[in-house]
């Protein structure tokens, strides 16, 4: 992982392999460390742009050699577009193609400072997008490949300077938490990306425990055993047709006070949806494999939460299992008693999810927390009405989805507000038992919503389906394809205007 420096002092002043100055589409006058390094460089930069070859489009990138009297082998100018659009996220995006452009030259480190003169983002909010962009840009899944390594050098990493003393503290803070949270969603990318012959049940509980010990986080994982004993039969039933015994991975992380009670985050972790006896088809069942991106998104944001100190109380709920049609598997037609005592009759077993979050969700409900949220990779139905770009976020609770949807505004982690309310519960009403576990093709979101609050005993709750946007099938420029880790900057930000709320 890209290791970040702060460094006091001015970007010109720092030898580096490439210094990376940031511009404003359209604008003549340099600012900041642009302007210094323009000066020193004897109006380097300024010739680029009246040349024309750099107009500063967002994302643009040209690469300079200067010719003595600069400490920078290379300057690489980065596009920031115009400052009329700019926003935190048009930064990440900026440095997330600057990054990767230091690392298409086969650089294995770079410099920059975030001292955009005259906009609108204070110094810490500018260094925190800049650390994310380029840690979440440069992210690769290899850990598979064996051959053409020269090809995957990574840039090692990055020097922040910042001249100012009056801000650098703040820069030097902001920094740092955004690097332990860009590589906390490095790590749920990792374990999405990790394949389902690896990353079993068991697999991922361990991943949870050797994350749990890095923060002062307790985890406890209650296996199949303890399950029975318990009745959580909708988790057991769902992991049954597979020979990797589902997990319910538990985790509890203490930083407020005592007797408050806790956030509850629920994650789905199914670590492969085979869609079981109800069998899906052969097309795409592959990306299946990412069915945990929810669990994954709870571990790694409660990790981020403990390396952070962030003063809250959490409780962390993934229940882990494999999807598969074998001998022992639950079938359609089964009628199943949840944890919480209500009977599931199963029309399909594709819509697994919302069964081993039942017994989760009663779980959560059962410690009396503050709230739950859970994620999960739920529907079809949901990707099809908001595609990879949008969470889709349902829920009752004014106060907690205002949350939810203010620190998305903040992460760029986008969720949109779908239905939920009684006509949806009609349609999961059973006929044999309470309720069966899919409500036909229509708004197939909603009525998964619907069952997942009959689990919710009537506490505060927010529901986010992350189908769409956990699997990427094309590159967004600091989410390169594949697996997103969404969810996980969203809740770390959350979690910290909690803290915030409720210290004061
Ligand atoms: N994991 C899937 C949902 C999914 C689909 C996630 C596509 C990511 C991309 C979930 O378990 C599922 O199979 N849902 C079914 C529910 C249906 C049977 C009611 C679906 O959406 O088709
Ligand atoms: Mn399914
Ligand atoms: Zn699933």
């Amino acid at each position: 992982m890209m290791k970040i420096h702060v460094r006091k002092g001015e970007l010109s002043g720092f030898a580096t392999e490439a210094a990376v100055a940031a511009h404003f589409e359209g604008e003549t006058a340099l600012g900041g460390a642009a302007e210094k390094l323009n000066r020193q460089g004897k109006g380097i930069l300024a010739e680029l742009i009246a040349a024309g070859d750099f107009t500063g489009r967002w994302k643009e990138t040209a690469v300079l050699y200067p010719k003595g009297g600069m400490l920078a082998r290379r300057i690489i100018a980065v596009g920031l577009g115009k400052r009329d659009a700019f926003t935190a996220d048009r930064l990440r995006c900026a440095f997330a193609a600057a990054a990767q452009k230091v690392r298409s030259l086969n650089l294995r480190s770079f410099a920059t400072a975030a001292d955009f003169a005259d906009s609108r983002l204070p110094a810490d909010r500018a260094a925190e997008a800049v650390v994310e962009g380029a840690i979440l840009g440069l992210y690769r899944f290899c850990r598979y490949k064996t051959r053409d390594l020269e090809a995957h050098q990574e840039v090692g990493a990055c020097s922040l300077l910042h001249s100012d003393g009056s801000s650098y503290a703040a820069v030097k803070r902001a920094s740092r938490a955004a690097a332990v949270i860009a590589e906390a969603a490095c790590f749920a990318r990792d374990i999405v990306s990790t394949p389902g012959n690896e990353m079993t049940p068991a697999r991922l509980a361990a991943q949870a425990r050797e994350s749990a010990v890095l923060g002062s986080v307790a985890c406890r994982v209650i296996g199949p055993p303890q399950m029975k004993r318990m009745g959580m039969n909708a988790l057991l039933a769902v992991g049954s047709g597979s020979c990797h015994p589902p997990q319910l991975i538990l985790l509890t992380y203490q930083g407020g006070k005592k007797a408050e009670p806790p956030l509850a985050l629920v994650g789905k972790g199914l670590t492969f949806d085979s869609g079981g006896i109800s069998l899906k088809p052969a097309d795409k069942m592959e990306q299946m494999k990412s069915d945990m991106a929810g669990g994954a998104a709870v571990i790694a944001a409660i990790r981020a939460a403990a390396l952070l100190k962030l003063p809250v109380n959490i409780l962390g709920v993934v229940p882990a299992a494999e999807n598969l049609p074998g001998g022992n598997a639950y079938r359609p037609g089964d009628i199943i008693k949840s944890f919480s005592g209500q009977t599931i009759e199963i029309i399909s077993t594709d819509a697994e999810g919302r069964l081993i979050l039942a017994d989760a969700l009663t779980y959560a409900a059962r410690r009396r927390p503050a709230a739950i949220i859970d994620l999960a990779t739920l529907t079809g139905a949901c990707v099809v009405a908001l595609g990879e770009e949008m969470i889709g976020m349902m829920g009752k609770d004014a106060a907690l989805k205002e949350k939810v949807a203010s620190a998305a505004g903040r992460t760029a982690e986008m969720v949109w507000e779908l239905p939920l309310g009684e006509a949806y519960d009609e349609l999961i009403k059973g006929e044999a038992a309470d309720y069966k576990n899919t409500g036909g093709r229509w708004g197939g979101a909603s009525t998964a919503a619907a069952f997942l609050e009959k689990f919710t005993d009537g506490l505060p709750w927010v529901h986010l389906d992350i189908a769409g946007p956990a699997w990427r099938s094309s590159d967004r420029p600091y989410i390169p394809k594949g697996a997103s880790g969404v969810g996980v900057r969203l809740l770390v930000d959350l979690l910290r205007a909690w803290s915030d709320q409720t210290d004061s």
